[in-house]
């Protein structure tokens, strides 16, 4: 693991699930609560804003209740002490890595915490609620969505991340289900550019045969194990 000098990690909903958030597609997970196409899609948004904006507020006000785990923690290190390139990419959309001390996190869906402007398309750092139709802080209207990506839309930052994946010598998923593109295809991407790659899941996920390896078990203990291994430690 020493040898590795590009190292791409893509996080998903396992990584905080120790944490005290709910996953989306475990049993009575986010999806059994809640259908997508309600509150996870620009049309679904269109027909019931205050259904949608009421689910994100929940979702905000209530990681005032969580903590990182070990696995943010461990990242965080590894971003501090890794001498080569080092992208983290997250599909999470809580803030966990930072608060785990990771100070370069690349949010591919977007965060709870941002509030995006529909009329002049200003993404502003958003604590608060937004049922209660709040101006932006930026123009004044009162047209605040979640600054979420929604099925049908466009993950952030795409290019770079791509760009990274091109680049690199290890690609790691860390407790993602790999049911949601693009994020899914990331590791055919990584091997078809000479990659390694390594899934660290609680379980096999749709993808691991995809996967030059796979280790199964909790974050809280998969992820400090592979950083030691990687700081060489
Ligand atoms: P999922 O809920 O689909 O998958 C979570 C994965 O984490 C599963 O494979 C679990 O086995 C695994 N897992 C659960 N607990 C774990 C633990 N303690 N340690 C390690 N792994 C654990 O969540 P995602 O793959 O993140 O998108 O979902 C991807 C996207 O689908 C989300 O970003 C979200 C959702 O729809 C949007 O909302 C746009």
């Amino acid at each position: 693991m020493a040898e590795f000098k590009r190292i791409v990690i893509l996080t998903g909903a396992g990584i905080s699930a120790e944490s005290g958030i709910d996953t989306f597609r475990s049993a009575g997970g986010l999806w059994e609560q809640h259908r997508v196409e309600d509150v996870a899609t620009p049309e679904g948004f269109a027909r019931d804003p205050g259904l949608v904006l009421g689910f994100y507020d929940m979702r905000r006000e209530a990681l005032a209740r969580v903590e990182p785990n070990a696995a943010h923690i461990a990242l965080a290190r590894l971003e501090r002490e890794f001498s080569g390139d080092l992208l983290l990419v997250t599909q999470n959309v809580d803030d966990l890595h930072e608060r785990g001390g990771s100070a370069r996190v690349l949010h591919m869906h977007g965060e709870l915490k941002s509030a995006l402007c529909t009329s002049c398309e200003t993404r502003s750092r958003w604590e608060r609620t937004m049922l209660d139709r709040p101006p932006c802080p930026v123009c004044r209207a009162p047209t605040l969505r979640p600054d979420i990506v929604w099925f049908g839309e466009m993950p952030y930052q795409m290019g770079r991340i791509y760009q990274a994946i091109e680049a690199c010598d290890l690609f790691v998923s860390i407790g993602t289900s790999g049911a949601v593109y693009p994020a899914a295809g990331f590791v055919q991407e990584a091997r078809a550019a000479g990659g390694r790659t390594l899934e660290l899941n609680l379980d096999p996920s749709d993808g691991s045969h995809l996967f030059h390896e796979s280790r199964h078990g909790p974050a809280s203990v998969l992820v400090p194990a592979w950083v030691d291994q990687v700081l060489g430690g």
